[in-house]
């Protein structure tokens, strides 16, 4: 017996699946398909860390449920966003145990598919921008809740654009973004945001957007909170994460900044959720982050994002991959996905992907968007979550690379 029936499987666990089944191993390749990071957490961060395990108190190494051990989430945002909370009364901050398992909380937080609540607008469902980085719908999905997709066009080069929003009877009660994005990893400016926050005000709409490339811009890019703290009455949050800013993805640490009523009710509902991170990683990051030496070492790692991406663009682009959007910020490179293969026709970016593992050692993850005529653009996204900077292995990739013909 099935009660979920076909509902697919998660992306990057289902292309994980593919690669391993054709390979036999986990490799370096398939952990930069799936984003995820190559290197370690700093050194200064690992010895804080363990010290905190060596404790011997109890306090440690009990449930944190939803507290900060002093000042976690504010230095987090202040390093990460450059925003300092502590200005504004009005905000509220929460400790997360990364950011996925909070998403499908998000839903929840706004009472899902309850019916006339008091002293609440009448809005119903939600929207997610696509394409990007998603569990609300996913979840919206198991609970049967209505979720409405908001398209960013590569012929917008994926901006926040108010007119592709979708039309329905009432307004939703969330919206959830994705900026800087993923797989499009562009950011958002000033004005898309007051944009966004004048619409969210006008039909009470809670927004949040998932900041998880915060720290590793290259490009330009403003974080919510910037923009967001000066409308008090803004129902809003954004979510941070350690996994991509400190290469920590397994430490499952975040912070979480916005509003106090949608901050507190996302608390309640995360308290008969989960219990709270594991105690040393948070305090050891706290005392991290209270340190300089946080952003000067995260500021490294958005360099080595920054060279590696323009070393590995490169590559692509020279074997005749077409990038869909500027990188940013964050690992990420989209193409739109080539059309044919060694002089084959590709159905689509699936199959694309498909055969390009089988021929060479390289996997990507598909993404698509539908366009306002209807018909479909398909990407391809890489990442450069894997060495180029080593010479040996740009040469192996230039190498792999003169293997395989494409064409749009
Ligand atoms: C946009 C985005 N949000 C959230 C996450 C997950 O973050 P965390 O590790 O904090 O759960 C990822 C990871 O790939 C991501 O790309």
């Amino acid at each position: 017996m099935k009660y979920l029936g076909n509902s697919p499987e998660n992306i990057f666990q289902r292309i994980r699946k593919m690669y391993i089944g054709h390979y036999g191993k986990v490799t370096d390749v398939l952990n930069a398909a799936t984003g995820q990071p190559d290197s370690v957490p700093p050194m200064t961060l690992r010895k804080l860390v363990a010290k905190w395990v060596l404790n011997e108190e109890n306090q440690t190494h009990t449930y944190w449920d939803n507290d900060d051990p002093g000042e976690f989430c504010m230095n987090m945002i202040r390093r990460v966003a450059r925003f300092d909370v502590k200005q504004y009364e009005h905000l509220a901050t929460l400790v997360l145990p990364g950011e996925k398992s909070m998403l499908p909380l998000m839903p929840i937080t706004c009472a899902a598919k309850q019916k006339n609540l008091p002293k609440v607008a009448d809005n119903e469902g939600f929207i997610r921008t696509i394409p990007s980085y998603d569990l609300l719908e996913t979840w919206a999905d198991y609970i049967d809740a209505p979720c409405q997709r908001w398209p960013l066009y590569s012929a917008e080069t994926f901006r926040l654009n108010l007119k592709n929003l979708p039309k329905s009877e009432k307004p939703p009660r969330l919206i959830v973004v994705v900026k800087p994005g993923n797989p499009c990893p562009v950011g958002a400016s000033r004005e898309e945001w007051v944009e966004l926050i004048e619409y969210c005000l006008k039909h009470q709409i809670r927004l949040v957007n998932d900041g998880a490339y915060a720290s590793l811009i290259h490009g330009s890019h403003v974080p919510l909170c910037q923009v967001a703290a000066e409308y008090p009455d803004l129902e809003w949050m954004e979510i941070f994460s350690a996994s991509k800013a400190l290469s920590a993805c397994g430490w499952r640490l975040g912070s979480a900044v916005g509003s106090a009523d949608f901050i507190t009710e996302l608390a309640k509902v995360k308290g008969n959720a989960d219990s709270g991170p594991f105690g040393p990683a948070l305090n050891g990051m706290a005392e991290y982050f209270r340190d300089d030496i946080a952003s000067t070492e995260m500021e490294a790692i958005q360099k080595m994002y920054e060279r590696r991406l323009k070393i590995a663009t490169k590559i692509f682009t020279d074997a005749g991959f077409k990038l869909a959007c500027p990188s940013d910020a964050g690992f990420f490179m989209l193409f739109h996905c080539p059309k044919m293969l060694d002089g084959k026709p590709m159905k689509d970016n699936e199959q694309f992907n498909l055969e390009l593992m089988q021929k060479v050692d390289l996997v990507g993850v598909p993404f698509a968007e539908t366009r306002p005529d209807g018909s479909e653009g398909q990407f391809i996204r890489f990442s450069a979550c894997i060495d180029y900077e080593d010479e040996a292995f740009a040469d192996k990739m230039r190498a792999e690379m003169k293997k395989i013909t494409i064409g749009y």
